[in-house]
């Protein structure tokens, strides 16, 4: 399978977003890190932007909501424009049903996990999920260093993903620069989001050309 990119608009330059957006139309979809400030240590944007965003993009919004009880916003996030929505497995105590609701608005779903949290957890849900993000940072900021012993947690959760022919894609967030992207890609992801390395260059159009290389 060809590897994706989805490059994290957090890092982007606010004061342009169009023009920012633009330039990584090259890219499979465009990450959206909705923040809350409770479940995170920082706050983001909400569906407000991601309407606005959709009318400047033909890219699939993949939609990566960092807030507590996500259940309370599925539908606002859907109608905004979200073609995924990935929620994470510790921030409601109900994610079968937080999975049932996104996939009741037609999109696809996605369950994310802390560094910290074992991909065992996902037992009874992975025939469910259109993908699962493995988070290789501790969720709340962008620019923090890749936390090594993900790609273990990457490649178990690949052949796990293999050895039931489940229809799962593996995205991995946090940390991903040219020089990690390799082994990373090795252990079994399938989509990359890269913000610092993408918008955080000077040209984030060949940055986002240069990891494709790779
Ligand atoms: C962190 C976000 C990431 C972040 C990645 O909580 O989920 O998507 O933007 O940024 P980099 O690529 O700079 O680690
Ligand atoms: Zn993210």
């Amino acid at each position: 399978m060809k590897t994706e990119f989805a490059p994290s608009l957090l890092a982007a330059d606010f004061s342009k977003l169009k023009d920012q957006i633009q330039l990584i139309k090259d890219a499979d979809y465009l990450h959206l890190d909705v923040m809350d400030g409770i479940y995170v240590p920082n706050i983001t944007f909400g569906p407000g932007l991601i309407k606005v965003i959709k009318k400047h993009t033909d890219l699939p919004l993949d939609t990566h909501l960092m807030i507590t009880k996500p259940e309370r916003y599925i539908k606002d996030f859907a109608e905004a424009g979200s073609d995924i929505l990935t929620v994470h497995l510790e921030a409601t105590d109900h994610i079968h049903r937080v999975i049932q609701l996104i996939k009741a608005e037609g999109i696809k779903a996605g369950v994310s996990l802390n560094p910290a949290t074992p991909i065992e957890t996902l037992e009874y849900l992975l025939p469910e999920l259109d993908q699962v993000l493995i988070m290789s940072v501790n969720p709340g900021f962008g620019g923090q260093s890749y936390i090594p012993q993900m790609t273990e947690k990457i490649a178990k959760l690949n052949k796990i993903i293999e050895a039931n022919n489940y229809d799962c894609k593996i995205e991995v967030d946090g940390g991903i620069k040219t020089f990690n992207l390799k082994e990373i890609v090795e252990a079994g992801a399938d989509i990359i989001v890269a913000g610092s390395a993408i918008f955080g260059a000077k040209k984030p159009a060949a940055a986002l050309a240069e990891m494709r290389d790779i």
